[in-house]
């Protein structure tokens, strides 16, 4: 099995530092900055807006995943993608033609992902699967940081798991995953794992050390 793929959320570092966490995670060798971009419409929260996007390249080359938790989407794949985006990733719930929006993703020359709210029907949203370099399967509602791992999510994650052999995307989870979540949910064809909360509580160097360690 290959080592997790670690992607730090970064509206969970602590912005009073946010140099010194995005060279630290950069010099630990994580394989994505996740960036959550929230409009307060399509969820209740704000977040990540261009001058956190360019503080983040400052100190950082680790490529951008950004999370778009934004009402038609569309509007913005350009202005992400010059912001440095290299997986662009929008929930199907925001817009009006995922398809069409999937496509121009991948036209600006990054990979097109969606992200599947815990409500989300695998079933409603398989259409899209040949279209997706990259599924985010959420396990918590989105819209913020640390809140509750739903296990009501975890059949849908297995089913995931197969589906990505499948179709050949990349799948990623986000939504309270810590260093245990990520010992039962490798084994499921999980590769990816979006960390927050957990990471930025206490030593993230050594939190990525022992989940490279426990999942080698
Ligand atoms: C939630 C975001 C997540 C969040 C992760 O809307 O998509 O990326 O910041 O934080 P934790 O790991 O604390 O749930
Ligand atoms: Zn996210």
């Amino acid at each position: 099995m290959h080592l997790p793929k670690i992607h730090p959320s970064i509206l969970c570092a602590d912005h009073g530092n946010l140099g010194h966490d995005i060279r630290l995670l950069t010099e630990t060798g994580v394989d994505y900055m996740h960036m959550d971009v929230m409009d307060g419409d399509f969820v209740p929260n704000f977040g990540l807006g261009a001058e956190i996007f360019n503080c983040v390249r400052r100190y950082s080359d680790v490529p951008l995943d950004v999370h778009l938790m934004i009402r038609n989407p569309a509007r913005k794949i350009k202005f992400f993608r010059e912001l440095g985006a290299e997986i662009i990733t929008i929930h199907p719930e925001a817009g009006t033609n995922t398809a069409a929006t999937l496509a121009q993703i991948r036209e600006t020359g990054a990979k097109p992902g969606i992200a599947l709210n815990p409500e989300t029907s695998v079933e409603n949203v398989k259409n899209l699967f040949p279209l997706c370099d990259y599924v985010l399967a959420m396990t918590v509602n989105p819209g913020f940081g640390g809140q509750k791992f739903l296990e009501s999510t975890v059949p849908k994650l297995k089913m995931l798991g197969e589906l990505s052999k499948k179709y050949g995307f990349t799948l990623c989870v986000d939504g309270n995953i810590n260093a245990e979540r990520i010992r039962q949910l490798h084994p499921l064809g999980i590769t990816n794992f979006v960390i927050g909360s957990a990471l930025f509580r206490d030593d993230p160097v050594e939190m990525i050390r022992k989940i490279r360690e426990e999942n080698a």
